[in-house]
């Protein structure tokens, strides 16, 4: 999917100016500030073209690809989404669940980018990795941003000590010990409440819980093979820290390092081998419900 021919004419001509214009040779201050002025006045523009090609290129691929579950405005109505559990996401309301920053705090981009190339394993919503590019990727997450107005707002957005860091290497491995004090972490801090003592999500909580968009929603089965966020290590991590937006699963920020991790192997232990849909999901933990809704325009 290409952009506009009219703005890569004129984003050529933009790059080609600004290059021609930063190599002049300069005699004088005064011409100097001028010509620095100019160079700049073009970058904005130039600046302000790419992005509105590129939200462009972002609302062509979400009508064809996304709106039929999220809707045309958005709202996750759309009327390929007649009852599904849970409903397509309400891109409106702001509320994003699969994020690396703290409870409440707007996603990054490359969150958003994340769920969309990933999917989320065990409902409708497909992976995307296979059908589109990560320049069409890009393109459509900044496109869903545009629902939500405060992403336009620098205030909104989250600030460096917001964004939480994972740490790609743990600081020790899995044992019967750390996954004993992983279960002591899982009684103390009520996760049992709603995700049940066994982790099935059967905890004496999960009947009530109603998640912001005013729907029932149950704690998630922590002994099935696939989890929506992703099924590593640094997966889960992040869920308890980050706790999931819009949701009643809250972030337990009291824990340490240490606690964390132990948790982690507490909640890994909980994955009990079921029948044959276990091995499906095992093979393939992105398996969708229904084949995903392909675009007609393929990868480039
Ligand atoms: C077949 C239906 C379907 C299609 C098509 C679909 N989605 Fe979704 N999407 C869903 C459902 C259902 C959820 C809710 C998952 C949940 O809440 O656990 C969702 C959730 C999301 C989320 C929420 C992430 C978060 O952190 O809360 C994003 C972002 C998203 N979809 C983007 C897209 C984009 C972009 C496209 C098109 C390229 C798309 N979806 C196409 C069904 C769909
Ligand atoms: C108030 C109820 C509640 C408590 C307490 C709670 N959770 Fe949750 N948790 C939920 C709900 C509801 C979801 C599912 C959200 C969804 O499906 O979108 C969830 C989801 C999760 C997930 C994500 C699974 C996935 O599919 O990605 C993990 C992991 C998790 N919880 C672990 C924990 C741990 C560990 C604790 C305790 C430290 C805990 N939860 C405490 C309600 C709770």
């Amino acid at each position: 999917m290409k952009p506009k021919k009219k703005n890569t004419t004129v984003l050529t001509g933009c790059t080609l100016l600004l290059g021609v214009l930063s190599l002049l040779p300069l005699s004088g201050s005064g011409q100097d500030e001028s010509v620095e002025e100019i160079v700049e006045t073009l970058r904005i523009e130039v600046d302000r073209l790419t992005s509105r090609a590129e939200l462009e290129r972002g609302r062509k691929i979400y009508l064809r690809a996304c709106a039929p579950c999220h809707g045309i405005q958005g709202d996750g109505k759309g009327p390929a989404a007649h009852g599904f559990d849970p409903a397509p996401r309400n891109f409106r309301r702001g509320a994003y669940k699969f994020r690396t920053t703290v409870s409440g705090a707007l996603p990054l981009d490359s969150d958003i980018e994340r769920t969309v190339r990933e999917g989320v394993p065990g409902t409708e919503m497909p992976r995307w990795k296979d059908v589109l590019s990560e320049t069409d990727i890009g393109a459509v997450v900044q496109y869903i941003k545009t629902f939500y107005p405060y992403f336009d707002d620098p205030d909104s957005l989250p600030l460096d000590e917001d964004i939480i860091e994972i740490p790609e290497e743990r600081p020790f491995e899995p044992s019967p010990s750390s996954i004993a004090a992983g279960r002591k972490i899982f009684i103390d801090q009520d996760c049992v409440k709603c995700h049940g003592d066994g982790g099935k999500g059967d905890g004496p909580q999960a009947d009530e819980l109603i998640d912001d968009w005013d729907v029932p929603i149950r704690p998630a089965n922590l002994s099935l093979p696939y989890y929506k966020n992703g099924k590593r290590d640094q997966d889960i991590y992040r869920v308890f820290t980050s706790a999931l937006n819009g949701t009643p699963m809250p972030a337990f920020d009291e824990l340490s390092e240490e606690e964390r991790w132990q948790l982690v192997d507490y909640v890994q232990s909980l994955e009990v081998e079921q029948n044959w849909i276990y091995w499906l999901f095992k093979e393939n933990p992105n398996q969708v419900r229904h084949p995903p809704i392909k675009p007609p325009e393929s990868r480039e």
